[in-house]
C-alpha cells in the first residue's frame, strides 16, 4: 500500500502536477473575464450584465459598410457597475462588451426606423493595469467577430494601440469610454442607489445633452 502511494505521489509530482502548475501560471481568471497566454476567452453571460446603451451606425448611412455594423448593444460587468455608481469611475478590471446586431427591418407599426435583426459580431474592451500596463489608460480592445460577421471566434488578442485605443482616447467623453452615447452611465455616474432608475435626479441627468453635440 505504502509502495503504491509513493509511486502514485511521484507520478503526480513529475507529470500531472508540474503540468498543471505551468498551466495555472499562464491563466489569469479575473472576475468577469479570463486571459490565457495573452488571449481573451470569449466571455459568457454578458447579456445578463448591466445594459448601458445602443448606438447605431446603419450600413445605409455609411456607404453600405459601417466599420461596426449596425446596432451596438453595450453591456458592463456588474462589479464595475457597482463601482461606477459609487465612485463615478471605471475600476481596474472593468470589461465592456459591444454586441453587434443587424438592422432587421426599417418599418414597424410604430413608424419607420431601424429595428434590431440578428447578432452579427462581438467586441470587447478591458481596463487592466495588470494585463495592459503599457496601453494608454490601461485599456485594450478585442474583436471576436469573424471577417464575414457570420460567426464569433473562441478567443481574441488585443489590437495594436493605434487601431482602437487612440480614437477612444481622443474622442470618448470619460476615460476612453463613449459615455456621451450611454445614458445609463451618464445618469448613474456616482449617484449611488439612484443609478438603478426611476429616481427623478437620474431621469433629469439622462435628458441633458452631452457637451459638443
Ligand atoms: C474612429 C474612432 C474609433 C475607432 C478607431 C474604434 N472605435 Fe470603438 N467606439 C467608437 C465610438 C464612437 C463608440 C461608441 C459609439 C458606437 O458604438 O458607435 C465606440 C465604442 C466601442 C466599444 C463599447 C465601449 C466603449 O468604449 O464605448 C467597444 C468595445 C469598442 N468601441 C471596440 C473597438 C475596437 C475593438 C476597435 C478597434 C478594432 C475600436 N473600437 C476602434 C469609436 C472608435
Amino acid at each position: 500500500m505504502l509502495k503504491l502511494m509513493k509511486a502514485l505521489v511521484s507520478t503526480i509530482a513529475t507529470s500531472g502536477m508540474l503540468a498543471s502548475f505551468a498551466f495555472v501560471s499562464s491563466v489569469s481568471a479575473d472576475e468577469y473575464f479570463t486571459i490565457t497566454n495573452g488571449e481573451l476567452e470569449r466571455p459568457k453571460g454578458y447579456r445578463e450584465w448591466v445594459y448601458v446603451g445602443t448606438p447605431v451606425t446603419p450600413n445605409d448611412m455609411n456607404n453600405g459598410k459601417a466599420a461596426f455594423p449596425e446596432h451596438h448593444n453595450v453591456y458592463m460587468d456588474p462589479g464595475s457597475w457597482a463601482h461606477w455608481k459609487k465612485t463615478g469611475e471605471f475600476r481596474d478590471g472593468t470589461i465592456l462588451m459591444k454586441e453587434l446586431v443587424s438592422v432587421g427591418s426599417k418599418g414597424a407599426v410604430s413608424g419607420n426606423g431601424y429595428f434590431q435583426g440578428d447578432y452579427i459580431g462581438l467586441e470587447a474592451t478591458i481596463k487592466s493595469t495588470k494585463h495592459f500596463p503599457k496601453e494608454p489608460g490601461n485599456w485594450a480592445y478585442f474583436s471576436f467577430s469573424s471577417k464575414d460577421h457570420k460567426t464569433v471566434n473562441e478567443t481574441a488578442t488585443p489590437f495594436a494601440t493605434a487601431s482602437c485605443n487612440t480614437c477612444h482616447e481622443n474622442a470618448a467623453a470619460d476615460d476612453f469610454v463613449f459615455t456621451q452615447y450611454y445614458p445609463v452611465l451618464r445618469a448613474g455616474k456616482g449617484t449611488g442607489e439612484e443609478a438603478s432608475g426611476g429616481h427623478l435626479s437620474t431621469l433629469k441627468n439622462s435628458y441633458s445633452v452631452p457637451k459638443g453635440n
